[in-house]
């Protein structure tokens, strides 16, 4: 593996995949729908919130594990769902995996993936969770999810929020496909781009491995946006996911809350957890920031049922603002692209490295030893943390800050 202790931080790992990976990709990850309003407020929510600095606390035990659905992790992150991330880097999910899998968090694995499920299985030598989107043709989702429990796949993440694609014009003007169109200009661009696509000639994997060759009449894909188009289910409702829990029948997740009505009927229909996502911005454009909507729906669930979410999370610090806003866990996407764009599995590694190093050193500053016993104690009151300050009091209880959560 190569040394790839130089990178500091995850921006740096960013710019590398910048350098590294085709823009039509780079982009596809880099962005978010429309005017990207809601891609950059994830990010900069996160960058209201301080800390409370905390001073003689003995931090010399410190924990980071916990578990995620009853799974054991060495820091509650998760790898989440991305597309196409084998076009970031040759075999990109299989590195993927195998890097979480060392590491001792759960990858999961996107049905629109290029390396299929088996491929994965194969490679990674941990369980890893499976995500699926609802598509019209019901045969190929219950295959898709015998597929699933046939390669012990420990979770299933239902995705909610994209049954339609939201317009991200980076795509459109780069008329992204996997594999890449071969124009005249694709040519050119790829050619500036010599490892990446000596690695891809050597892989046999460019297209979705997941669904070329198993739903019938797909034999290649074009553009995303136009498959998404035909093939997503605009029906889905609340109802389906009874149908997918008795063909499941493991841990099911459900991914794309943003709405505290929504929350409380995950949480009826019998989720195991729900991940507070707004696909990292690439959805609905103009909704709220995943990290401004935690304490709200923390506040409906009461604890019920695991509480994760994902968005804008690009440090250590921002995995533990989120923990103190009532998250159990979160999950990365870019973050971890970033990693895989510049590294392959070892910028993976280090991405994880760097989370877990930053959220370590964060908690011992801020005077917390274990990371289950985090909540809305390191946080300040001020900005949305209003309510600690109007009762003075520096440990008032973690609801009543999260009810005053105002941005
Ligand atoms: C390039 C890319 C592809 C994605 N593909 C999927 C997907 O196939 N399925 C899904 O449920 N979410 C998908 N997502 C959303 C992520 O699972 C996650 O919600 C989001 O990336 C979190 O925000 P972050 O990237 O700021 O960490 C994708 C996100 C990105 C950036």
């Amino acid at each position: 593996m190569n040394d790839v202790r130089h990178y500091a931080t995850i921006d740096e790992l960013r710019l590398a995949a910048r350098r590294r990976v085709p823009r039509m990709f780079y982009e596809y990850a880099d962005a978010g729908s429309w005017t990207e309003s809601t891609y950059r407020a994830n990010s900069d929510d996160f960058a209201r919130l301080q800390f409370r600095q905390r001073v003689a606390v003995d931090f010399s035990r410190r924990n980071l594990a916990t578990t995620m659905v009853g799974e054991r992790v060495t820091m509650p992150v998760a790898l989440a769902p991305t597309g196409i991330a084998g076009m970031q880097h040759a075999d990109g999910e299989m590195l993927a995996a195998r890097a979480a899998a060392r590491f001792g968090v759960p990858f999961t694995l996107s049905t629109v993936s290029i390396c299929s499920i088996e491929d994965v299985a194969a490679h990674s030598g941990r369980p890893f969770w499976f995500q699926l989107y609802m598509m019209k043709d019901r045969g190929f989702i219950a295959d898709l999810i015998a597929r699933a429990k046939a390669a012990h796949c420990s979770a299933l993440v239902l995705t909610l929020d994209l049954q339609i694609q939201g317009q991200r014009h980076k795509d459109r003007r780069n008329g992204l496909s996997a594999p890449p169109r071969l124009t005249l200009r694709n040519l050119a661009h790829l050619a500036r781009y010599p490892r990446w696509c000596a690695r891809m000639l050597g892989t046999p994997r460019r297209t979705f491995g997941n669904i070329v060759g198993h739903a019938p009449g797909v034999t290649g894909i074009a553009s995303m946006a136009d498959w998404a188009a035909r093939q997503f289910d605009p029906t889905l409702t609340w109802r389906d996911i009874d149908w997918v829990r008795e063909r499941w029948g493991g841990k099911l997740v459900l991914k794309g809350i943003l709405d505290e009505e929504d929350a409380r009927i995950a949480r009826d229909v019998g989720a195991d957890a729900v991940i507070v996502s707004n696909h990292g911005g690439r959805q609905l454009d103009g909704a709220p920031s995943t990290i401004s909507m935690m304490p709200s729906i923390a506040d409906v669930l009461h604890g019920d049922l695991e509480l994760h979410m994902d968005g804008g999370i690009r440090s250590g610090q921002d995995v533990l603002k989120a923990l103190a806003c009532g998250a159990h866990a979160v999950h990365v996407g870019r973050a971890f692209l970033y990693g895989l764009g510049a590294e392959g599995e070892a910028g993976v590694t280090r991405c994880l490295e760097i989370l877990r190093d930053e959220l370590d050193m964060t908690m011992a500053l801020a005077g917390v030893t274990d990371v289950r016993d985090v909540d809305g104690a390191v946080l300040r009151a001020g900005g949305f943390m209003k309510a600690r300050a109007a009762a003075g009091d520096g440990a008032a209880p973690m609801r009543m800050q999260v009810a005053q959560f105002e941005l």
